[in-house]
């Protein structure tokens, strides 16, 4: 975006203004049909690139199980893991409003343990939100968070922190008897408070659907062009991902090749080493 545009756009991307992004600015670019970016982000220094190119909502995910804390799954992750990495976030970054996702066990029990943990990563860590997967199942926990003043967004269809139940990463909502559950669980979501709520794995047609039939926004990831925001695991995104087997999944679009670049740099800064080209004389210090 140019200068002159960012100027003159009010929007969560490219606007003007330097204040932290809130859950108020969320609600009023879905009532402007505004779509908007949101990727996650697991260090300062990674965020503060996605803070100064203005990307507006960061998501602290659990996804850190598999991309920095070499995990199978992010079943595995701990509160303490996602309380140390989301104020990593939050100290990187000035505008974006920085969402700390609730790992596996630590909301499962019911509404008093998701308001203990969700309370952690607001003072611990500083999030101006959290995250929680479940439709229906976990609207109880949403509702008690939301009337405690904490931002909530939610996260249905396909939801990772159940891959042992689902079996792998199938396409959620398939078949009238899907469509109607997952109606259902973004409906449940939207009436115990949630201010968004992500779309997972999801066909096209039916986050359609669900997009227009909720006045909060759908976060999609792999559920087709028509939700309000869409959001992308940072490292799947820029190409740092070493996909098991090769197999990029369909809904990602890799937009550098950062992977092959950090390789490339290792080597070519390992042959200098051994070969005596660096240090040169003007990176050593002379007495
Ligand atoms: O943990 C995560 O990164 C997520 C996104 C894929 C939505 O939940």
């Amino acid at each position: 975006m140019t200068q002159q545009n960012a100027a003159r756009n009010p929007g969560l991307y490219g606007g003007k203004s330097s204040r932290r992004i809130t859950v108020r600015d969320i609600a009023a670019a879905k009532r402007r049909g505004e779509k908007w970016p949101m990727l996650t982000a697991y260090d300062a220094m990674t965020a503060s690139v996605f803070d100064e190119a203005g990307i507006p909502v960061m998501l602290v995910g659990d996804s850190m199980g598999n991309t920095h804390l070499g995990y199978d799954s992010t079943v595995p992750v701990t509160l303490d893991e996602m309380t140390m990495l989301s104020a990593a976030v939050v100290r990187g970054t000035r505008r974006a409003l920085i969402v700390g996702d609730l790992p596996f066990g630590s909301y499962q029990e019911g509404p008093a343990q998701a308001l203990r943990s969700a309370t952690r990563l607001l003072k611990e860590a500083g999030v101006g939100a959290v995250k929680l997967e479940g439709g229906e199942r976990s609207a109880d926990q949403i509702r008690l968070l939301v009337e405690a003043g904490i931002p909530v967004m939610a996260h249905v269809g396909l939801t990772p922190q159940s891959v042992l139940a689902f079996g792998g990463h199938p396409v959620q909502g398939r078949g009238e008897e899907a469509a109607q559950q997952l109606l259902r669980d973004a409906k449940a979501v939207q009436d115990a408070g949630a201010f968004a709520v992500v779309l997972e794995l999801v066909t096209a047609e039916l986050a359609a659907e669900v997009t227009r039939s909720l006045h909060i926004p759908t976060v999609g990831i792999g559920a087709g062009a028509e939700c309000d925001a869409q959001v992308l695991v940072w490292t799947d995104m820029a190409g740092m991902t070493d996909w098991p087997g090769g197999r990029m999944p369909r809904f990602v679009k890799q937009y550098a090749r950062l992977r092959e670049s950090l390789g490339d740099a290792a080597k070519a800064f390992a042959e200098d080493v051994v070969s005596g080209a660096y240090p040169a004389p003007e990176h050593s210090f002379r007495s």
